[in-house]
């Protein structure tokens, strides 16, 4: 699979050819000159939950694109008024999708649309193929949950975690939770956006070594090959 990282929590995932585009913010953050919206071509849309920092750019690239959303039952459903086409999951349950499967799992925090709507509960999504296989934690805490992973899903070649604080767990966290779901490979997201989830990257490789893992930082843009 490639991934290129699009700052926050979004990335660009290609799996079998399709991509994958997760929590869209990107035109009104800091780094709106490193990705042009205009030029993403995208599959499926992937929302995590209904917060701003990851919902954003969200209809234009779908109206751009004729993307199909995948998210929670509420967040679908307030896409689908504005003439956008969803596939709506709830926690717990898998859909086998043309490039592969998607489970929508637990997360801890809240969730609202940017206009105040309910959006149901936040949650996160395991992504898997014959080859491999993807956790992206979305916004959250530590949870006795991410114990289940392991239990109902192939084995993790990669897991994206936040480990920015304050908004989610810090990196101190993000360690236990990288043992919960039983992965050695970290892709870090929800950090350095804003000033209070400032992290010292070097401290965080650092203490991810120390436990025999590795985390990666991606360079916004970038694309690279796991
Ligand atoms: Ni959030
Ligand atoms: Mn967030």
């Amino acid at each position: 699979m490639k991934i290129q990282y699009l700052g926050h929590a979004a990335f660009l995932i290609t799996i079998n050819g399709t991509n994958l585009l997760v929590d869209p913010f990107i035109s009104g953050g800091p780094h709106k000159n490193k990705i042009d919206i205009n030029n993403i071509e995208v599959d499926y849309i992937l929302l995590t939950h209904g917060h701003g920092d990851h919902v954003a750019d969200t209809e234009d690239i779908a109206k751009r694109t004729g993307a199909t959303l995948v998210s929670n039952f509420e967040i679908v459903n307030w896409y689908e008024q504005k003439g956008i086409k969803g596939h709506a999951m709830n926690h717990g349950g898998k859909f086998e999708f043309d490039f592969g499967t998607i489970k929508y799992v637990y997360a801890t925090h809240s969730s609202s649309l940017p206009d105040g709507t309910y959006a149901g509960n936040p949650g996160g999504f395991v992504i898997w193929t014959e080859k491999e296989c993807l956790y992206i934690a979305g916004d959250t805490g530590l949870t006795m949950d991410m114990k289940l992973i392991p239990l109902l899903c192939p084995p993790l070649n990669l897991a994206i975690l936040p480990i920015g604080d304050n908004y989610t767990m810090g990196y101190e966290e993000a360690i236990i939770a990288s043992d919960f779901v039983d992965c050695k490979q970290i892709i870090a997201c929800h950090y350095d956006t804003m000033p209070i989830i400032k992290v010292d990257q070097n401290l965080v490789i650092t203490k991810f070594r120390e436990i025999g893992k590795e985390i990666h930082f991606l360079e916004i843009g970038r694309i690279k090959e796991y």
